[in-house]
Protein backbone atom coordinates (compact mmCIF):
# COMPACT_ATOMS: atom_id res chain seq x y z
CA UNK A 1 0.00 0.00 0.00
CA UNK A 2 2.55 2.14 0.53
CA UNK A 3 4.41 1.69 -2.51
CA UNK A 4 1.00 2.63 -4.38
CA UNK A 5 0.57 5.90 -2.33
CA UNK A 6 4.26 6.40 -3.43
CA UNK A 7 3.92 6.71 -7.32
CA UNK A 8 0.64 8.81 -7.08
CA UNK A 9 2.74 11.05 -4.99
CA UNK A 10 5.22 11.11 -7.36
CA UNK A 11 3.41 11.14 -10.29
CA UNK A 12 1.29 14.39 -8.96
CA UNK A 13 4.17 16.13 -7.65
CA UNK A 14 5.96 16.08 -11.44
CA UNK A 15 2.43 17.06 -12.64
CA UNK A 16 2.57 19.88 -11.10
CA UNK A 17 6.12 20.99 -11.09
CA UNK A 18 5.67 20.85 -15.24
CA UNK A 19 2.21 22.78 -14.86
CA UNK A 20 3.88 25.69 -12.47
CA UNK A 21 6.61 25.87 -15.26
CA UNK A 22 4.05 25.77 -18.23
CA UNK A 23 2.07 28.45 -16.91
CA UNK A 24 4.99 31.20 -17.10
CA UNK A 25 4.53 30.79 -20.40
CA UNK A 26 1.04 29.90 -21.52
CA UNK A 27 -0.46 32.45 -19.02
CA UNK A 28 -4.13 32.72 -19.53
CA UNK A 29 -4.70 31.52 -23.30
CA UNK A 30 -6.07 28.87 -24.39
CA UNK A 31 -4.00 25.23 -24.62
CA UNK A 32 -5.45 22.57 -26.78
CA UNK A 33 -2.60 20.22 -28.16
CA UNK A 34 0.81 20.71 -27.82
CA UNK A 35 2.92 20.52 -31.30
CA UNK A 36 6.65 19.87 -31.01
CA UNK A 37 6.80 20.09 -27.58
CA UNK A 38 4.49 23.20 -26.73
CA UNK A 39 1.03 24.34 -26.34
CA UNK A 40 -0.90 25.79 -29.00
CA UNK A 41 -3.46 28.81 -27.94
CA UNK A 42 -6.92 28.08 -28.94
CA UNK A 43 -10.40 30.58 -29.10
CA UNK A 44 -11.85 31.07 -25.97
CA UNK A 45 -15.14 29.51 -27.38
CA UNK A 46 -13.42 26.45 -28.12
CA UNK A 47 -14.85 23.49 -26.00
CA UNK A 48 -11.36 22.81 -24.64
CA UNK A 49 -11.09 26.14 -22.95
CA UNK A 50 -11.86 25.15 -19.68
CA UNK A 51 -9.30 22.34 -18.89
CA UNK A 52 -6.21 25.28 -18.57
CA UNK A 53 -8.24 26.72 -15.59
CA UNK A 54 -9.76 23.84 -14.17
CA UNK A 55 -6.22 22.17 -14.00
CA UNK A 56 -4.92 25.15 -12.44
CA UNK A 57 -7.61 25.35 -9.74
CA UNK A 58 -6.40 21.62 -8.89
CA UNK A 59 -2.77 22.94 -8.23
CA UNK A 60 -3.57 25.68 -7.04
CA UNK A 61 -5.80 23.88 -4.14
CA UNK A 62 -2.40 22.49 -2.70
CA UNK A 63 -0.16 25.22 -4.48
CA UNK A 64 3.43 24.76 -1.59
CA UNK A 65 3.20 29.00 -1.19
CA UNK A 66 0.68 31.43 -0.98
CA UNK A 67 2.60 33.30 -3.95
CA UNK A 68 2.46 30.36 -6.04
CA UNK A 69 -1.25 30.07 -4.99
CA UNK A 70 -1.92 33.78 -6.04
CA UNK A 71 -0.15 33.64 -9.38
CA UNK A 72 -1.94 30.47 -10.51
CA UNK A 73 -5.67 31.89 -9.44
CA UNK A 74 -4.83 34.87 -10.94
CA UNK A 75 -4.75 33.23 -14.28
CA UNK A 76 -7.59 30.88 -13.78
CA UNK A 77 -9.37 34.34 -13.25
CA UNK A 78 -8.13 36.05 -16.02
CA UNK A 79 -8.79 33.03 -18.21
CA UNK A 80 -12.61 33.17 -16.52
CA UNK A 81 -13.00 36.43 -17.76
CA UNK A 82 -12.35 35.99 -20.93
CA UNK A 83 -14.76 33.32 -21.02
CA UNK A 84 -17.60 35.63 -20.08
CA UNK A 85 -17.47 37.50 -23.13
CA UNK A 86 -18.61 34.21 -24.72
CA UNK A 87 -21.80 33.87 -22.29
CA UNK A 88 -22.90 37.32 -24.18
CA UNK A 89 -23.13 35.84 -27.70
CA UNK A 90 -25.76 32.67 -28.56
CA UNK A 91 -23.34 31.63 -31.50
CA UNK A 92 -20.65 31.04 -29.10
CA UNK A 93 -22.29 28.38 -26.82
CA UNK A 94 -23.36 25.09 -27.38
CA UNK A 95 -23.62 22.09 -25.15
CA UNK A 96 -19.90 22.18 -23.76
CA UNK A 97 -20.97 25.13 -21.36
CA UNK A 98 -20.69 22.52 -18.79
CA UNK A 99 -17.01 21.63 -19.58
CA UNK A 100 -16.09 25.06 -19.59
CA UNK A 101 -18.09 26.56 -16.76
CA UNK A 102 -17.57 23.49 -14.54
CA UNK A 103 -13.47 23.87 -14.63
CA UNK A 104 -13.62 27.68 -14.53
CA UNK A 105 -16.27 29.65 -12.71
CA UNK A 106 -17.68 26.88 -10.64
CA UNK A 107 -14.35 25.56 -9.23
CA UNK A 108 -13.35 29.03 -8.58
CA UNK A 109 -16.67 29.34 -6.31
CA UNK A 110 -15.94 25.90 -5.22
CA UNK A 111 -12.53 26.54 -3.94
CA UNK A 112 -12.85 30.34 -2.63
CA UNK A 113 -16.43 31.19 -2.39
CA UNK A 114 -16.14 34.20 -4.95
CA UNK A 115 -19.42 35.31 -5.73
CA UNK A 116 -18.90 36.44 -9.96
CA UNK A 117 -17.51 32.64 -10.45
CA UNK A 118 -21.15 31.51 -8.66
CA UNK A 119 -22.88 33.93 -11.08
CA UNK A 120 -21.02 32.78 -13.89
CA UNK A 121 -21.96 29.61 -13.35
CA UNK A 122 -25.42 30.09 -13.13
CA UNK A 123 -25.59 32.36 -16.08
CA UNK A 124 -23.93 29.67 -17.99
CA UNK A 125 -26.61 27.16 -16.51
CA UNK A 126 -29.20 28.71 -17.56
CA UNK A 127 -27.96 28.46 -21.06
CA UNK A 128 -27.31 25.18 -21.39
CA UNK A 129 -30.60 24.48 -19.64
CA UNK A 130 -32.44 27.00 -22.97
CA UNK A 131 -30.72 24.13 -25.32
CA UNK A 132 -33.07 21.18 -23.86
CA UNK A 133 -35.59 20.02 -26.85
CA UNK A 134 -38.83 19.31 -25.38
CA UNK A 135 -40.14 17.18 -27.81
CA UNK A 136 -37.28 14.98 -27.98
CA UNK A 137 -35.96 15.18 -24.45
CA UNK A 138 -32.20 15.71 -25.44
CA UNK A 139 -29.73 18.85 -24.79
CA UNK A 140 -28.83 19.68 -28.83
CA UNK A 141 -24.77 19.89 -28.97
CA UNK A 142 -23.38 22.18 -31.76
CA UNK A 143 -25.20 25.22 -33.61
CA UNK A 144 -23.12 25.31 -36.71
CA UNK A 145 -24.83 24.00 -40.58
CA UNK A 146 -23.52 20.10 -41.74
CA UNK A 147 -24.25 18.85 -45.25
CA UNK A 148 -24.07 15.54 -42.91
CA UNK A 149 -26.96 16.20 -40.44
CA UNK A 150 -29.37 18.24 -39.07
CA UNK A 151 -27.55 19.94 -36.08
CA UNK A 152 -30.91 21.04 -34.76
CA UNK A 153 -31.85 17.75 -33.82
CA UNK A 154 -28.32 16.22 -32.09
CA UNK A 155 -27.04 14.99 -29.48
CA UNK A 156 -23.91 13.78 -28.72
CA UNK A 157 -22.73 11.71 -25.89
CA UNK A 158 -19.95 13.68 -24.85
CA UNK A 159 -22.95 15.79 -23.05
CA UNK A 160 -23.02 13.16 -20.34
CA UNK A 161 -20.18 15.37 -18.54
CA UNK A 162 -22.32 18.32 -19.18
CA UNK A 163 -24.92 17.44 -16.89
CA UNK A 164 -22.91 18.01 -13.36
CA UNK A 165 -23.44 21.81 -14.21
CA UNK A 166 -27.31 21.26 -14.26
CA UNK A 167 -27.11 19.37 -11.34
CA UNK A 168 -25.08 21.89 -9.75
CA UNK A 169 -27.26 24.95 -10.08
CA UNK A 170 -30.14 22.89 -8.95
CA UNK A 171 -27.94 22.23 -5.53
CA UNK A 172 -26.97 26.20 -5.58
CA UNK A 173 -30.11 28.12 -6.62
CA UNK A 174 -32.89 25.48 -4.64
CA UNK A 175 -34.35 25.51 -8.25
CA UNK A 176 -34.98 21.95 -9.11
CA UNK A 177 -35.57 22.71 -13.18
CA UNK A 178 -32.54 22.01 -14.10
CA UNK A 179 -31.86 19.00 -12.26
CA UNK A 180 -35.08 17.69 -14.65
CA UNK A 181 -33.92 18.41 -17.69
CA UNK A 182 -30.29 16.78 -16.69
CA UNK A 183 -32.29 13.57 -16.03
CA UNK A 184 -34.38 13.98 -18.94
CA UNK A 185 -31.83 14.14 -21.44
CA UNK A 186 -29.77 11.37 -19.41
CA UNK A 187 -32.79 9.33 -19.84
CA UNK A 188 -33.11 9.91 -23.81
CA UNK A 189 -28.57 9.09 -23.66
CA UNK A 190 -29.46 6.17 -21.92
CA UNK A 191 -31.86 4.88 -24.78
CA UNK A 192 -31.09 5.87 -27.52
CA UNK A 193 -27.06 5.73 -27.64
CA UNK A 194 -25.84 2.91 -25.48
CA UNK A 195 -26.56 -0.33 -27.87
CA UNK A 196 -27.56 -4.02 -27.09
CA UNK A 197 -23.66 -5.11 -26.43
CA UNK A 198 -23.00 -2.31 -23.87
CA UNK A 199 -21.06 -0.04 -26.65
CA UNK A 200 -22.22 3.68 -26.96
CA UNK A 201 -22.45 5.85 -30.45
CA UNK A 202 -21.10 9.05 -30.94
CA UNK A 203 -23.76 10.84 -31.78
CA UNK A 204 -27.76 10.79 -32.54
CA UNK A 205 -29.34 12.86 -34.69
CA UNK A 206 -33.10 13.18 -33.74
CA UNK A 207 -35.77 14.66 -35.91
CA UNK A 208 -36.19 18.77 -35.18
CA UNK A 209 -39.52 18.87 -35.54
CA UNK A 210 -40.72 15.73 -33.83
CA UNK A 211 -38.20 14.78 -31.82
CA UNK A 212 -38.22 10.87 -32.78
CA UNK A 213 -34.57 9.13 -33.38
CA UNK A 214 -33.41 9.63 -36.91
CA UNK A 215 -29.96 7.89 -37.32
CA UNK A 216 -26.84 7.11 -35.39
CA UNK A 217 -23.73 8.78 -36.70
CA UNK A 218 -20.10 7.58 -36.23
CA UNK A 219 -18.78 11.22 -35.58
CA UNK A 220 -15.49 11.27 -34.43
CA UNK A 221 -15.69 7.28 -34.21
CA UNK A 222 -15.01 4.97 -37.14
CA UNK A 223 -18.76 4.50 -38.49
CA UNK A 224 -22.17 3.90 -36.86
CA UNK A 225 -22.05 1.10 -35.12
CA UNK A 226 -17.98 1.49 -33.70
CA UNK A 227 -16.79 2.20 -30.30
CA UNK A 228 -14.99 5.57 -30.31
CA UNK A 229 -12.85 5.33 -27.39
CA UNK A 230 -13.19 8.58 -25.94
CA UNK A 231 -17.06 8.59 -25.96
CA UNK A 232 -16.97 5.50 -24.12
CA UNK A 233 -15.25 6.92 -21.69
CA UNK A 234 -17.20 10.24 -21.52
CA UNK A 235 -20.36 7.31 -20.80
CA UNK A 236 -19.02 5.07 -18.03
CA UNK A 237 -17.81 8.86 -16.34
CA UNK A 238 -20.74 10.84 -17.23
CA UNK A 239 -23.65 8.13 -15.89
CA UNK A 240 -21.17 7.55 -12.44
CA UNK A 241 -21.99 11.75 -12.30
CA UNK A 242 -25.56 11.71 -12.94
CA UNK A 243 -25.56 8.87 -10.61
CA UNK A 244 -23.59 10.73 -7.73
CA UNK A 245 -26.03 14.25 -8.18
CA UNK A 246 -29.55 12.04 -8.57
CA UNK A 247 -29.33 8.63 -6.41
CA UNK A 248 -31.00 7.01 -9.12
CA UNK A 249 -29.84 3.62 -9.79
CA UNK A 250 -30.65 3.40 -13.48
CA UNK A 251 -27.63 5.20 -14.59
CA UNK A 252 -25.19 3.65 -11.91
CA UNK A 253 -26.83 0.65 -13.49
CA UNK A 254 -25.82 2.20 -16.86
CA UNK A 255 -22.48 3.49 -15.58
CA UNK A 256 -20.70 0.06 -14.51
CA UNK A 257 -21.98 -1.31 -18.24
CA UNK A 258 -20.12 0.98 -19.98
CA UNK A 259 -17.12 0.64 -17.25
CA UNK A 260 -17.40 -3.34 -17.66
CA UNK A 261 -17.90 -3.04 -21.73
CA UNK A 262 -14.90 -0.54 -22.00
CA UNK A 263 -13.03 -2.43 -19.59
CA UNK A 264 -13.31 -5.60 -21.62
CA UNK A 265 -12.63 -3.41 -24.84
CA UNK A 266 -9.32 -2.81 -23.48
CA UNK A 267 -8.17 -5.83 -22.67
CA UNK A 268 -4.71 -5.23 -20.66
CA UNK A 269 -3.73 -2.78 -22.83
CA UNK A 270 -3.26 0.98 -20.88
CA UNK A 271 -4.05 3.56 -23.96
CA UNK A 272 -7.19 2.30 -26.62
CA UNK A 273 -6.55 2.98 -30.33
CA UNK A 274 -9.38 6.10 -30.82
CA UNK A 275 -11.85 3.66 -31.72
CA UNK A 276 -12.07 0.12 -30.61
CA UNK A 277 -13.55 -1.24 -33.48
CA UNK A 278 -11.59 0.95 -36.19
CA UNK A 279 -10.40 -1.47 -38.94
CA UNK A 280 -6.96 -2.72 -38.80
CA UNK A 281 -5.32 0.08 -41.05
CA UNK A 282 -6.44 2.46 -39.32
CA UNK A 283 -4.75 1.72 -35.40
CA UNK A 284 -2.29 4.10 -35.71
CA UNK A 285 -3.84 6.21 -33.34
CA UNK A 286 -4.07 6.03 -29.86
CA UNK A 287 -5.72 7.66 -27.04
CA UNK A 288 -4.39 8.47 -23.95
CA UNK A 289 -7.22 10.93 -23.11
CA UNK A 290 -9.53 8.45 -23.57
CA UNK A 291 -7.44 6.50 -20.78
CA UNK A 292 -7.46 9.08 -18.53
CA UNK A 293 -11.45 10.29 -18.32
CA UNK A 294 -11.50 6.31 -18.21
CA UNK A 295 -9.29 6.39 -15.10
CA UNK A 296 -10.93 9.14 -13.47
CA UNK A 297 -14.19 7.71 -13.68
CA UNK A 298 -13.31 4.16 -12.43
CA UNK A 299 -12.83 6.36 -9.30
CA UNK A 300 -15.64 7.64 -9.20
CA UNK A 301 -17.58 4.84 -9.48
CA UNK A 302 -15.34 3.38 -7.11
CA UNK A 303 -16.87 5.28 -4.24
CA UNK A 304 -20.55 4.37 -5.68
CA UNK A 305 -20.80 1.27 -6.79
CA UNK A 306 -21.26 -2.26 -4.36
CA UNK A 307 -18.37 -3.39 -7.44
CA UNK A 308 -16.54 -0.58 -5.89
CA UNK A 309 -13.23 -2.47 -5.13
CA UNK A 310 -12.69 -3.95 -8.40
CA UNK A 311 -13.39 -0.31 -10.31
CA UNK A 312 -10.85 0.95 -7.85
CA UNK A 313 -7.89 -1.27 -9.03
CA UNK A 314 -8.95 -0.78 -12.48
CA UNK A 315 -8.41 3.09 -12.12
CA UNK A 316 -5.41 2.77 -10.39
CA UNK A 317 -4.16 0.37 -13.36
CA UNK A 318 -4.92 2.93 -15.62
CA UNK A 319 -3.06 6.07 -13.86
CA UNK A 320 -0.22 4.23 -12.59
CA UNK A 321 0.37 2.54 -16.46
CA UNK A 322 -0.22 6.75 -17.95
CA UNK A 323 2.28 7.61 -15.53
CA UNK A 324 5.00 4.98 -16.22
CA UNK A 325 4.15 4.33 -19.84
CA UNK A 326 2.65 7.65 -21.16
CA UNK A 327 4.05 10.92 -19.12
CA UNK A 328 6.06 12.99 -20.78
CA UNK A 329 8.64 13.05 -17.44
CA UNK A 330 9.94 15.51 -15.09
CA UNK A 331 12.80 16.54 -16.73
CA UNK A 332 11.56 16.53 -20.71
CA UNK A 333 10.72 19.89 -22.29
CA UNK A 334 7.92 18.57 -23.53
CA UNK A 335 4.76 20.70 -22.32
CA UNK A 336 2.25 18.11 -22.50
CA UNK A 337 1.93 15.54 -19.33
CA UNK A 338 0.85 12.61 -21.14
CA UNK A 339 1.87 11.43 -24.60
CA UNK A 340 -0.43 10.14 -27.40
CA UNK A 341 -3.54 11.53 -27.44
CA UNK A 342 -6.16 11.43 -30.46
CA UNK A 343 -8.58 14.67 -30.97
CA UNK A 344 -10.00 13.74 -34.02
CA UNK A 345 -9.31 10.71 -36.26
CA UNK A 346 -11.45 11.01 -39.11
CA UNK A 347 -10.72 14.86 -39.91
CA UNK A 348 -6.71 13.20 -39.27
CA UNK A 349 -6.47 16.31 -36.56
CA UNK A 350 -4.32 16.13 -33.76
CA UNK A 351 -2.91 12.39 -33.74
CA UNK A 352 -0.81 11.10 -30.87
CA UNK A 353 -0.47 14.31 -29.49
CA UNK A 354 -0.78 15.67 -25.72
CA UNK A 355 -4.24 17.38 -24.97
CA UNK A 356 -4.82 19.18 -22.52
CA UNK A 357 -8.42 17.35 -21.36
CA UNK A 358 -5.86 14.52 -21.74
CA UNK A 359 -3.71 16.68 -19.13
CA UNK A 360 -6.58 17.72 -16.97
CA UNK A 361 -8.12 14.26 -16.63
CA UNK A 362 -4.74 12.59 -15.34
CA UNK A 363 -4.09 15.39 -12.23
CA UNK A 364 -7.09 14.70 -11.73
CA UNK A 365 -7.44 11.08 -11.37
CA UNK A 366 -4.34 11.82 -9.19
CA UNK A 367 -5.87 14.32 -7.08
CA UNK A 368 -8.28 11.61 -6.50
CA UNK A 369 -5.93 8.95 -5.86
CA UNK A 370 -4.42 11.35 -3.16
CA UNK A 371 -7.69 11.31 -1.36
CA UNK A 372 -9.00 14.72 -3.58
CA UNK A 373 -12.51 15.44 -5.86
CA UNK A 374 -12.19 16.78 -9.38
CA UNK A 375 -13.87 19.55 -10.44
CA UNK A 376 -17.06 18.17 -11.97
N1 LIG B 1 -16.04 16.68 -26.87
C1 LIG B 1 -15.32 16.41 -28.07
C2 LIG B 1 -14.27 15.39 -27.87
O1 LIG B 1 -14.28 14.62 -26.93
O2 LIG B 1 -13.38 15.34 -28.70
Amino acid sequence: MAEETNWAEEAWQQGVLKTVRNAQRIKDTFPHTSIQGEYDQNAPEWWTAGFWPGLLWLVQREAGTAQEADSLSRIALSCEKQLEACLRDPDLVDHDLGFVWLLSGVAHYRQTGNADGRRRGLLAANLLAARFHVRGRFIRAWNFDSAAMDTRGVAIIDSMMNLPLLYWASEESGDPRFRWLAEAHADTVAREFVRGDGSICHVVEFDPTTGQKVREHGGQGHAPGSAWARGNAWALYGFALSFRYTGEARYLETAERAADVFLAMLGEDIVPPWDFRAPAEHQVAWDSSAAAIAASGLLELAKLSPRGEAYAAAGERLARGLYERYSSGASSAEEGLILQGTVHYPERRGLNVPIIYGDYFYMETLAKLRGREGWF
